[in-house]
């Protein structure tokens, strides 16, 4: 009888990241997380993504607390497993692309602070907007994990993939990464993608997928039996929909094959216990909508992430228009092409989506055009697949197209933390305060002022309680 050769699947958990952004609006707070954190970090995971994208925003923003204190709380929790961050590119969390002092500075300070794996992408797949952090990942000894924006289109063919899969091996990265962030990667096409990608490089291959098209676990399945090596996937409780597929599902699904990833089912049960009530109570304040958990095949047909989806839909409900939802979806595909044929994430998707809804709402396309739409234009996010739409570039830029550049954007930035830091210093309690306000200036000020109040507070109370044990 001969030994089954195994090639367990490794598994990134994503509850503490993606999924609660794709479910909850990124509002799972680090008090929520910390009481499961010992058992989550007896599965096995090949890592937790657990910070970047829009945690870091929306912990200031909404939560009122300060990234950097989650991620070491959650560095200390974890002792056996690897936390893994998501980064924008030149963009770092923020919207807009910085300068490479800020990118490097932050790069430190994540793996510092306790970040094992960078998943770095760009939202226009331009490689030159990706070395600066991965180059300063490798630097500080952090994984340095790429990931290829998927999308469709002409210029999206297998010969693209492989062609920059093997760039971004060449440019230092430890592993690649397929970002499927609208759920578009149909199971067959994954199988041909993996297969091309496993045969023009040697990097691991991750694939990160989303349920919102409803085929995401058959697409898993078709990967890895291609060879893909590890996959993302989410606790029961805050999986499928328009986040990832289930963990609980995903490891039974190998059982007994040469794939198993061995998780012990029961703790996973006691894992997806402690998350349950926090699904019920969202669902019930409303925060989880149930529209997001179905079967959107919409998203196949424009290609428009889920996170994009919610953002139009409150945009036209401020402007009382829902009943442009159905133009606004129409009008995505064309702005896209018009932009050069991008993939849709963040932040290509918010200004992709943001000029449809302006060119619907205005009557005329483009009569007015967002500053974004501009910079676009200018190639200030980088170089996109195809060329621009040469009457659009006209009719937005004006006497302005002289001003486009094909170089890298950040090569004509000057260094800005000097400049930033002069400008916060007031606030600064840690160096990473400046990294916080570098990235959103005035949610970080709302922030500190708020951090400072509560201290004075304590300090108030502190001196009460000292007061009253000892009167003077
Ligand atoms: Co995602």
């Amino acid at each position: 009888m001969s030994e089954q050769i195994k090639k367990p699947i490794k598994i990134t958990e994503t509850v503490l990241r993606d999924a609660h952004q794709s479910l909850i609006a990124t509002r799972m707070t680090t008090e929520q997380m910390l009481p499961i954190i010992d058992k989550m970090d007896k599965v096995g995971y090949n890592a937790v993504e657990c910070w970047g994208g829009a945690t870091f925003d929306a912990s200031l923003r909404f939560l009122k607390e300060d990234p950097w204190e989650r991620l070491r709380k959650l560095k200390d929790g974890f002792k056996n497993t690897k936390l893994q961050m998501l980064f924008r590119g030149q963009n770092i969390l923020g919207y807009r692309p910085y300068a490479d002092d800020v990118v490097e500075y932050f790069v430190q300070k994540s793996i510092a602070n306790g970040i094992d794996i960078i998943r770095i992408f760009d939202c226009l797949n331009d490689i030159r907007n990706l070395q600066t952090a991965v180059t300063a990942c490798n630097k500080e000894k952090g994984h340095a994990q790429v990931a290829l924006s998927y999308t469709l289109g002409d210029a999206y063919t297998l010969e693209y993939w492989m062609d920059i899969a093997k760039r971004v091996e060449e440019m230092g990265a430890n592993s690649l990464c397929i970002k499927d962030m609208a759920g578009l990667l149909t199971p067959y096409k994954a199988q041909e993608l993996v297969k091309a990608l496993k045969s023009s490089t040697s990097l691991p291959i991750e694939l990160h997928t989303h349920y919102t098209s409803g085929v995401a676990s058959m697409t898993y399945l078709k990967a890895v039996e291609a060879g893909c090596d590890i996959i993302d996937t989410a606790m029961s409780p805050f999986a499928l929909g328009t986040s990832q597929p289930a963990t609980e599902v995903m490891a039974e699904a190998f059982r007994g094959t040469e794939f198993d990833p061995d998780f012990d089912q029961k703790l996973l049960k006691e894992i997806a216990d402690y998350f349950r009530p926090m699904r019920e109570q969202a669902l019930e304040s409303g925060l989880l909508n149930p529209k997001v958990l179905g079967v959107d095949i919409q998203t196949l047909m424009y290609q428009v992430p889920g996170g994009m989806l919610s953002n139009m839909v409150s945009q036209l409900k401020e402007q009382h228009a829902e009943d442009k939802y159905m133009e606004v979806l129409e009008e995505i595909p064309r702005v896209r092409k018009d932009l050069g044929e991008p993939p849709l994430v963040t932040p290509s998707s918010q200004i992709v989506g943001t000029q449809a809804v302006f060119n619907v709402l205005m009557g005329e396309r483009y009569k007015v055009a967002t500053k974004e739409t501009k910079d676009v234009l200018l190639g200030k996010y980088g170089q996109t697949v195809k060329p621009f739409n040469p009457e659009i570039v006209d009719k937005v830029l004006g006497e302005d197209k002289k001003n486009a550049i094909t170089c890298r954007y950040a090569d004509l930035l000057e260094p800005e933390l000097d400049k930033i830091e002069a400008e916060m210093k007031q606030w600064k309690q840690q160096d990473e305060d400046v990294l916080t306000y570098a990235l959103f200036p005035q949610v970080a000020t709302e922030f500190f002022k708020y951090r400072q109040a509560q201290q004075t507070k304590v300090d108030a109370s502190v001196a009460d309680t000292v007061n009253g044990a000892y009167p003077v």
